[in-house]
């Protein structure tokens, strides 16, 4: 059975409901949930800024938001009683998420099916794409 439970958020109203979902079925199974946000290291835009300054500033600031999400997030689902904790990672997501997910030996990875980049409708986007064919655990998309 499913007990340790990945759920990958970017703030967006699809993710939320992974967290929703994912709380739920680990609250079932008396499982234990890891929120999880990843900064993206947009390592290009370095070049932009000989001083680094603004992309210091940028990358600090995405950071504090995916705190703030992390944090919200927890929050909201406090009175569900179920095992949870947060943690940030900073890269590239697909990579961040799928080293987790088997370094952390999680049993499965909850998360939706478009994000925050949700424009053209397609059914999934290119994170929740790759990581279903990265993964070494199981993962269920939440559309
Ligand atoms: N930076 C991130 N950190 C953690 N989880 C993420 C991150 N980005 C996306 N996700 C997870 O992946 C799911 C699908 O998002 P994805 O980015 O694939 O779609 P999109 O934003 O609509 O499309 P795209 O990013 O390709 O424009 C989200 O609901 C969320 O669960
Ligand atoms: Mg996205």
């Amino acid at each position: 059975m499913y007990k340790k439970f990945l759920i990958p958020i970017d703030g967006s109203d699809r993710s939320q409901m992974a967290v929703e979902d994912g709380i739920k079925m680990a609250g079932k199974v008396g499982g234990q949930v890891t929120i999880y946000h990843v900064v993206p290291d947009y390592n290009v835009f370095v070049n932009y800024d000989h001083t680094g300054i603004a992309y210091k500033s940028f990358i600090n600031e995405l950071e504090r938001q995916g705190r703030e999400i992390l944090e919200n997030t927890q929050n909201r689902y406090s009175e569900y009683g179920v095992m949870t904790e947060t943690k940030l990672a900073k890269g590239n997501p697909v990579q961040e998420i799928c080293n987790e997910a088997k370094e952390g030996c999680y049993d499965i990875i909850v998360m939706g099916s478009r994000g925050l980049g949700d424009v053209f409708g397609f059914f999934l986007g290119s994170v929740s794409g790759k990581v279903v064919r990265h993964a070494d655990c199981s993962v269920l998309i939440i559309k």
